[in-house]
């Protein structure tokens, strides 16, 4: 079991360079499915969760190979059309391969993802999208198997309850082989979503509104393979930027997506930090001491605060002058990294889906554990800026989500090695 040392106190400064999206890259990967012949993906991060969807790739039959930040996917050959338990137990967004394994075969024997590290995780929209567009579903047992009734699912009209990011994916992946037109009303639109659209575009799909409410798919017969940028990693951009905001330091971010990232710039920048953005870089200066957030934190949809960034800004903002208060109302179980931010002094009262954060003078170092992949980033904030050494264990939640985080510290002159 590998574990973070972390030994808090410096001031960070520096350049980095974004890694790839984490939430597009696992999405274009299933999409990879639907193409019959090669994709290649450049600036493909180098991340468990990318490893896991490659085994599902591989365990359909399809070829996947990576050279450094590069995948490359043959798809010109599926010749399964299950996917065992274990593979799809390994992370939660395999539920997108059913989407893509439905419009490559036509149909598909997976597993529910389960509850997991945020709560339970409820696929009901996913379900009962695809069952109208034409596809048999029989539940059993925790499997799930899916039969689109006339050979190929058919374009419907499909309004979802609530903009869920991972229905809205399963549908698209459904909906560009499909038979006929699918629009789907109150559709997703977080920048990833634009992205897997982007890539399936390149492939030869015909789709319209990505990025706003209403998306409508014309659906082809067959793709192709294509060469795809895949975007930078808004996620990681809070995360390192939480992170220097918090430690008193000079931050320039290069690869980033600027516009993809301004619902969480505009919050950090109430915090008394200086940002200052061009094209493609985000410049951060933070002086000795970050004010609270006056106005509450929501997590919610995009172009909303995101979910994924609430951990990370609580860390910083538990050592800023005043209260702020956070309000999570995607998850239900999403703010089990506070125990151990107390741990480390922070002073953090839970009540339902508010967290009271009273920034305190310092925090200490501390044993503590990763609950899951944001929270554990948020520990590795609150020990850098922490008197002393902290120990942070089940490392494996974060490898999920950030290539090489304790380089990328390193780099910045904190001190974090991985033992
Ligand atoms: C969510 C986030 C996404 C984030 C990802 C990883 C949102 C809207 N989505 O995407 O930004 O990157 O987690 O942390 O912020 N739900 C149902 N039934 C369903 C599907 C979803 O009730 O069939 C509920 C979920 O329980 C949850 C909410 O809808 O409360 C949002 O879910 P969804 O967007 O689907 O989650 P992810 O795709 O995992």
């Amino acid at each position: 079991m590998q574990k973070f040392i972390i030994t808090g106190g410096k001031s960070l400064r520096g350049e980095l360079a974004l890694q790839g999206s984490k939430n597009s890259s696992l999405p274009i990967m299933a999409a990879a499915l639907l193409c019959c012949g090669e994709c290649t993906l450049h600036c493909c991060p180098k991340l468990t969760d990318v490893y896991a969807a490659s085994r599902i790739l591989n365990c359909v039959g399809c070829r996947c190979t990576f050279s450094d930040n590069m995948a490359v996917i043959d798809s010109q050959v599926v010749d399964r059309t299950q996917i065992s338990e274990e593979l799809m137990r390994e992370m939660r967004s395999s539920i997108i391969f059913m989407g893509a394994m439905l419009g490559r075969t036509g149909e598909c024997a997976v597993s529910v993802p389960g509850g997991c590290e945020l709560g339970p995780r409820p696929i009901d929209m996913h379900l009962a999208a695809l069952k109208k567009m034409g596809v048999d579903i029989t539940e059993s047992g925790g499997s799930i198997v899916c039969k689109a009734v006339c050979g190929r699912a058919k374009g419907a009209k499909i309004s979802l309850a609530f903009p869920s990011v991972g229905a809205t994916e399963n549908v698209i992946l459904c909906a560009v082989t499909a038979d006929g037109e699918t629009v789907i009303n109150n559709a997703a639109r977080e920048p990833e979503i634009c992205d897997l659209c982007g890539f399936l575009r390149s492939c030869g799909a015909d789709i319209k509104g990505d990025g706003e409410s209403r998306i409508v798919i014309k659906g082809k017969k067959q793709l192709h393979g294509c060469e795809y940028t895949i975007m930078p990693d808004r996620i990681a951009a809070a995360t390192y930027l939480s992170m220097v905001a918090a430690a008193h330091g000079e931050l320039i971010l290069t690869n980033a997506c600027v516009l993809e990232t301004e619902p969480f710039l505009s919050v950090l920048e109430q915090t008394g930090c200086s940002i200052y953005t061009s094209e493609n870089k985000i410049y951060l200066r933070s002086g000795p001491r970050l004010r609270a957030v006056r106005e509450r934190i929501r997590t919610m949809p995009h172009p909303g605060f995101p979910t994924d960034a609430q951990a990370v800004l609580m860390a910083a903002l538990a050592v800023a002058d005043g209260t702020s208060i956070f309000e999570e109302n995607i998850f239900d179980c999403r703010y089990r990294h506070t125990e151990a931010l107390i741990k480390m002094g922070a002073d953090i009262q839970v009540l339902g889906k508010v967290a009271v954060v009273k920034g305190v003078e310092r925090l200490h170092g501390a044993n503590v554990q990763a609950t899951d992949l944001r929270g554990g980033a948020a520990m590795i904030i609150a020990a850098l800026c922490a008197d002393g050494t902290s120990e942070i264990s089940r490392i494996c939640h974060i490898d999920r989500g950030y290539e090489k985080i304790e380089e990328a510290v390193r780099l910045l002159g904190g001190d974090m090695r991985r033992v």
